[in-house]
Formats: structure tokens, sequence, C-alpha cells
């Protein structure tokens, strides 16, 4: 089968300095993987990379066996590609409803009434607060929103950049357990994470990242098997 998302070799700059060296990886259709990694190690970087905020200096980017690094931020969302960035930016002075409807942008009208009703079977809070302005929604539902709104776009691929920040540890349970029912819908996930333990349960792969290079990469299960790994990563 062939891949959903391919990265090769890529590097990223800002400037001149190097934040991404010469990373590759891939993702099967409907897979989890995880890159996990200290402050700095280039997390962020490459999913901007992927989401076209921030373009590779080196290297390649294909979805769908369609090159996608020169393309738009615009383009690559509506291929299917949808980016939840770090610290949920949601628009704070707008209603759930219209940060809902932001994400959807490029969807017909005809199917945002069904998205919406797809979001809602994920994020049932987010029914409740519908006309609430986002700013005000607690850390976890802003949370919660950020992912929504990644979902109103329809992707195949979404992007997710620590979701269990600064969150109690009931709700880290409870935005797992969505992360697993959208990808039970059919959609891939890229999973940011410092929570490396939480990461590990929900992803079938793992990437290590260390100033900029992949250092470690493997199944899950079998790094859970590695006592260098458990001891340096997962804190056990
Ligand atoms: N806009 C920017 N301008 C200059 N350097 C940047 C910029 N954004 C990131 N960097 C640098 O690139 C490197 C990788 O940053 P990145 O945000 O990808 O790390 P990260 O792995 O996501 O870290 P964290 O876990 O803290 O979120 C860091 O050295 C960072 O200082
Ligand atoms: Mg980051």
């Amino acid at each position: 089968m062939s891949a959903l998302l391919e990265l090769k070799k890529i590097s990223v700059h800002y400037g001149m300095a190097e934040a991404v060296r010469g990373v590759s990886f891939a993702l099967a259709e409907k897979e989890i993987i995880t890159l996990i990694g200290a402050n700095g190690a280039g997390k962020s970087t490459i999913l901007k990379a992927i989401s076209g905020v921030k373009k590779p200096t080196v290297g390649e980017i294909w979805f769908q066996e369609e090159r996608i690094d020169k393309l738009s931020p615009e383009k690559i969302v509506a291929r299917g590609i949808a980016h939840v960035p770090e610290r949920r930016r949601i628009f704070p002075y707008m209603s759930v409803h219209d940060n809902l409807k932001a994400g959807a942008y490029l969807r017909k009208d005809s199917e945002i009434g069904p998205d919406l009703e797809n979001v809602f079977h994920h994020f049932s809070i987010l029914k409740q607060r519908l006309g609430q302005m986002a700013g005000t929604l607690s850390g976890g539902e802003q949370q919660m929103l950020a992912m929504a709104r990644g979902l109103m776009a329809g992707p195949h691929l979404m992007l997710l950049d620590e979701p269990s920040l600064g969150l109690s540890p009931l709700l880290v349970m409870e935005i797992a357990n969505i992360a697993v029912e959208i990808n039970k819908q059919g959609v891939g996930i890229i999973l940011v994470e410092q929570n490396a333990a939480l990461a590990f349960r929900l992803a079938k792969k793992a990437y290590v990242l260390e100033t900029g290079n992949i250092v470690l990469e493997g199944d899950t299960a079998e790094l859970l098997n590695d006592q260098k790994v458990k001891e340096k990563y997962l804190g056990i």
C-alpha cells in the first residue's frame, strides 16, 4: 500500500539556523504516528512544513501521491491536511460556532451541516457552548474547539501539536479517546507530544527527534520493551 504522507529528507531553516535536518518518514493511510523529543527538537517545525506554513529548504513532501511542499497552506488544507497548532490558536473573540465555521471555510455549504454533526458527535460539550465567546472556554474546551475546527475541514490527516499541554489527567484521557475515535473514522494522525507515555499508547510508530534529527524510530510496542528508551523518554 502506498503511503498517505511521505517526507523525503526535508530540512527546514529559520534564517541561517537549521531547525530540521534531513528528516524522512512515511505514514500509511489511517495510521497514528508520534514525534517526540525535547523542547526545540524540531517537532512543531516538521508539522509546519507539512501544513505549508514554513517551507522546507531541502527535500520533498508527498501526500496522496502528489508533491505538496510548494503548495500554499490553503491548498494543503484543501487536499485534506488539518493542522491543530500548539497552544490552541482559536479565535478568542469569536463564538464557538463562528470558530467552527472558520474551520470549514473551504467546504461547500451543503457539507457544513453534516460536518457540524460529526464534530458534535466527538465533542458534545461544544454543542452546548455554540454561542459562547471562544476565549472564555476552559483550557480543555479550547483544545477541543481547536481539534473540532480542524475536523471541520474534513481532513484525511490531522497534525496535532501537543494536545495534552496544560490539561488535567482526566481531560488528557478524554482528548486521547477522541483522537482514537477520529482515527477510527479513517483519519491519519501525526501526534506531537512531550507526554511520551501518552503518545506511545496511541501511536503505532514513534520517531524520536534530537536537535532536528531523527535519532530513533520504531514500532511503539517494540520500543516499549527497550529499557534505554523507557528510561530516557518515558521516565519508567
Ligand atoms: N520562528 C522562528 N524563528 C527562529 N527560530 C525558530 C522559530 N521557530 C522555531 N525556531 C527554532 O527552531 C528550533 C525547533 O523549534 P520547534 O518549535 O520546531 O521545536 P519543538 O520540538 O516543537 O519544541 P517544543 O517542544 O518546545 O514545542 C528551535 O531551536 C527553535 O528555537
Ligand atoms: Mg513545539
